[in-house]
């Protein structure tokens, strides 16, 4: 389980604990992860291990997955929840943030794959569960790192599968989130003025995580989860002009806090701010939130944007 200390990590790691699993929970920060293990533990975890690595090395993450086969001799399912974002125009974030973006979500995913992916088809079973998001199949303004590190996530997923179509029983499933109550969007680099957050329809992290752990019994090549992700996906492919026109305003009312800026920032983007990683976002009610922006819009309290 990496990405185990916040957000959706955390709360497949909570479950799968619940499940009575032996679990091996990584990520960069250590007092969060430990805080998880312990309560996977009382959750009634079979055991649990805490392994601090930063998924975008690739010597970190051979070191890990050698680790747990020596420990647990099998690798049954990897649930690859590691993330991180960046806010702000293409040219605007520092060439090391946006680098870092792609290096975390993107690298590594490969990474995960290329030391994982040997282990199941020596079993001849196991299960790879990638998170990518709908930001993975559209375009949005000032997020540029994450969306072509999402879109490379879910081109992975595609390769995989192709790859592994002789092992029957090694899947390989891409689980695709729209907006999600997590701390991310605190923790996000920043360099285009206000904090993000989660657009309405804002999904639980205890729901996407029940929807990632079931594709480890019940593998599918692609999962979306969110209400509106296909009707968002189904704007950017089949009517581009309109997506075009409306995504800006929709991005900077939905997607945006207006009423909270903030200096520019790397955020977690390159090490672990990890005194933020949590279950949960404290960024309150999403459709509140929205109206605190369109408030904001109307008395034009200094919220002129470039994008
Ligand atoms: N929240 C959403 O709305 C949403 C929507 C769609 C998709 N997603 C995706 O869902 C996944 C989980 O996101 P989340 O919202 O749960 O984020 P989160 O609450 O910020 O948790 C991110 C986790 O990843 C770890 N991490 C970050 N960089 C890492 C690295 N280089 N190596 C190892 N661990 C690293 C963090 O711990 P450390 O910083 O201590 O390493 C933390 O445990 C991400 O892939 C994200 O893109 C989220």
């Amino acid at each position: 389980m990496t990405g185990a200390s916040s957000g959706i990590g955390r709360a497949t790691a909570l479950q799968a604990a619940g499940q009575g699993e032996h679990l091996v929970l990584v990520a960069r920060g250590e007092p969060p992860l430990q805080e998880t293990s312990r309560e996977c533990e009382s959750r009634g975890a079979a055991s649990t291990a805490v392994h601090l690595a930063d998924v975008g090395d690739d010597a970190a993450v051979e070191k890990l997955v050698a680790e747990v086969l020596q420990r647990h001799g099998r690798i049954d399912a990897v649930v690859h929840c590691a993330g991180v974002v960046a806010y702000g125009r293409t040219e605007d974030v520092p060439a090391e943030v946006f680098d870092g973006v792609l290096r975390t979500n993107l690298i590594g995913s490969v990474n995960v794959a290329r030391h994982t992916v040997p282990v199941m088809r020596r079993q001849g079973s196991g299960s790879i569960v990638l998170i990518g998001s709908v930001i993975g199949h559209i375009g949005v303004p000032s997020m540029s790192p994450y969306v072509l590190s999402k879109w490379g996530v879910r081109a992975l997923a595609r390769q995989l599968q192709l790859e592994n179509r002789d092992v029957p029983g090694l899947s390989v499933s891409y689980v695709a989130p729209g907006g999600v109550d997590t701390p991310i969007y605190e923790q996000a680099a920043n360099y285009d003025g206000f904090v993000g957050r989660p657009p309405p329809p804002v999904a639980s992290p205890d729901r996407v995580a029940a929807v990632a752990l079931r594709r480890i019994d019940h593998p599918r090549a692609r999962t979306q989860v969110g209400l509106a992700n296909d009707v968002i996906r189904f704007g950017f492919t089949a009517m581009p002009w309109a997506f075009d026109v409306l995504v800006g305003p929709l991005f900077r009312t939905a997607a945006i806090d207006r009423t909270t800026p903030v200096p520019a920032n790397p955020g977690n983007v390159l090490s672990s701010s990890f005194s933020g990683n949590r279950l949960l976002g404290a960024q309150g009610n999403a459709l509140l939130g929205v109206g605190r922006n369109i408030a904001a819009a109307v008395k034009g309290s200094g919220t002129e944007r470039r994008s």
